[in-house]
């Protein structure tokens, strides 16, 4: 059999999970550095943990920020120059200089070894081919030292129906009200796929002064799904909690699902 050879994208093609400017700048006015109640759970989570920490897709610094402050040893990548370039930029102000890289999940490297690899957020789930998220998964091990641990955050499968628009607004220290309309164009039960559009809008004295348009892509996991994923990456002693709440099981109302797992001492060779 043979097999055409493949369409080339339109050059003009929308990439999805961009992060770009205007995402970036929603993102800074929304989530700063040190939001979300994650931050409290990870530096309880990881008291006492000796070597160093990836944040994988770290964005601005959000988590990253308070974790070095709290006195970790933290570097990320990520792949948006925005998101990077505005992680940078608050790690200036307060004198901080952590590595920091950019590139993908797909391809990152390090010469050294991590004693943990944190992906928060839901951000895993924005690898929306699941072949490509096992090797992702298979790359973290072999970027954590035995016995180090994987942390990793997922929204529940319920999200993957969602088809409630999202809408909302903030206002910029100069008075532009920037605006989100995201809604669900697609959603591929079979593959557990979900895609949305994001139309972000700056409105200036009441006139639409610069819009971007953010395609997001998403393959939600199943519960028990993501348990076999991880133990065929080679991972071991694999917990779930739910909420970042110490000691919470994930339950029909959860909203966020918290996985960890440890590379084992004795690993995949
Ligand atoms: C929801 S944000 C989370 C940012 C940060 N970890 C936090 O907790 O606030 C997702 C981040 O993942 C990054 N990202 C998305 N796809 C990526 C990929 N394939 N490789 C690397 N980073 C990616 C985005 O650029 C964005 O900064």
């Amino acid at each position: 059999m043979t097999y055409a050879e493949p369409i080339p994208a339109p050059t003009n093609a929308f990439v999805p999970n961009r992060y770009g400017a205007m995402c970036t700048e929603v993102y800074d006015l929304d989530k700063p550095p040190g939001s979300l109640p994650d931050v409290d759970f990870y530096v309880q989570r990881l008291a006492g943990l000796d070597g160093p920490i990836l944040e994988a897709g770290c964005g601005t610094g959000r988590l990253l920020i308070p974790l070095l402050e709290a006195g970790f040893e933290v570097e990320g990548f990520d792949r948006s120059g925005d998101m990077l370039a505005s992680c940078a930029r608050h790690c200036a102000g307060r004198g901080l200089s952590p590595a920091l890289r950019q590139m993908s999940f797909q391809d990152f490297a390090y010469d050294h070894d991590f004693a943990a690899i944190l992906v928060p957020a839901g951000t895993f789930t924005l690898l929306d081919d699941f072949a490509e998220a096992l090797a992702v998964l298979k790359r973290f091990f072999d970027h954590l030292r035995p016995g180090g641990r994987l942390m990793i955050d997922l929204l529940p499968l319920g999200y993957l129906v969602n088809e409630r628009p999202d809408i909302r607004t903030w206002t910029t220290p100069e008075g532009d009200v920037l605006r989100i309309e995201g809604r669900a164009v697609e959603i591929d039960l079979l593959r557990q796929r979900r895609v949305t559009h994001d139309r972000y809008e700056r409105w200036r004295n009441g006139r639409l002064v610069e819009s971007e348009l953010e395609v997001m892509a998403f393959r939600i996991w199943g519960l028990k799904e993501f348990e076999l994923a991880l133990a065929a990456a080679g991972f071991g002693e694999i917990s779930i909690g739910a909420d970042h709440q110490p000691g919470r099981r994930p339950g029909r109302s959860s909203r966020i699902l918290n996985f960890e797992a440890r590379r084992p001492v004795q690993g995949r060779g």
